[in-house]
């Protein structure tokens, strides 16, 4: 069995038959990963084992994530908890699976990628974004974008997004996530 295979069947077992848009999304995600790398020449099977793992942990109990953590880590997910999964799952691959580092990064940095992140952390960054299943209206604009070949683009508008609704709730955007936004910005050819 292709590896990709196999991690899709610990997946589907991991989530007990619970879970089913979460899986959905997961496939839509590598689905998008599949065509983006594709288009921009990366590795498919790479880009479909990180996008299918990307969620691994969504669901496991913060107290079993966090054994898997650095100390470090665990003090940025207490000030940010939507890293845990993000973590926890990069760890399950490491951990399990293989020792591709640019897969490990690209399910670790899956939420709003890091400076100077690969092509394919960036692939699987806007492929969760965008996913056909995604419905909200910034999604299918994002994921226009990306049909069009506008990759940074899409990326800028993605982040820009995400740190709206962040301010809205109140709370700050992650500063790792500015920089990638400012970093993209120029990638992109956007200026003020
Ligand atoms: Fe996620």
């Amino acid at each position: 069995m292709e590896l990709y295979e196999k991690c899709k069947e610990m997946l589907i077992n991991h989530y007990g038959g619970k879970h089913q848009d979460r899986l959905e999304h997961s496939f839509g995600v590598v689905e998008m990963a599949e065509y983006l790398a594709g288009i921009y020449r990366q590795d498919i099977e790479k880009a479909k084992i990180a996008a299918i793992l990307h969620d691994y942990c969504k669901y496991d109990d913060i107290e079993d994530v966090k054994k898997l953590l650095t100390e470090e880590e665990i003090f940025e997910c207490e000030k940010y908890p939507f890293l845990y999964h993000a973590y926890g799952s990069a760890y399950f691959y490491k951990n399990n699976i293989g020792d591709d580092e640019d897969i490990f990064n690209a399910i670790y940095n899956h939420v709003f990628g890091r400076p100077s992140m690969s092509k394919l952390e960036a692939i699987i960054m806007i492929s969760d974004y965008t996913e056909k299943n995604r419905k909200y209206a910034a999604c299918i604009k994002a994921r226009e974008m990306l049909l069009d070949g506008e990759f940074n683009q899409a990326i800028v508008y993605s982040l820009e997004q995400t740190m709206k609704h962040c301010l809205e709730q109140h709370e700050n955007p992650h500063p790792r996530q500015l920089e990638v936004y400012n970093e993209y910005l120029e990638k992109a050819g956007i200026k003020f």
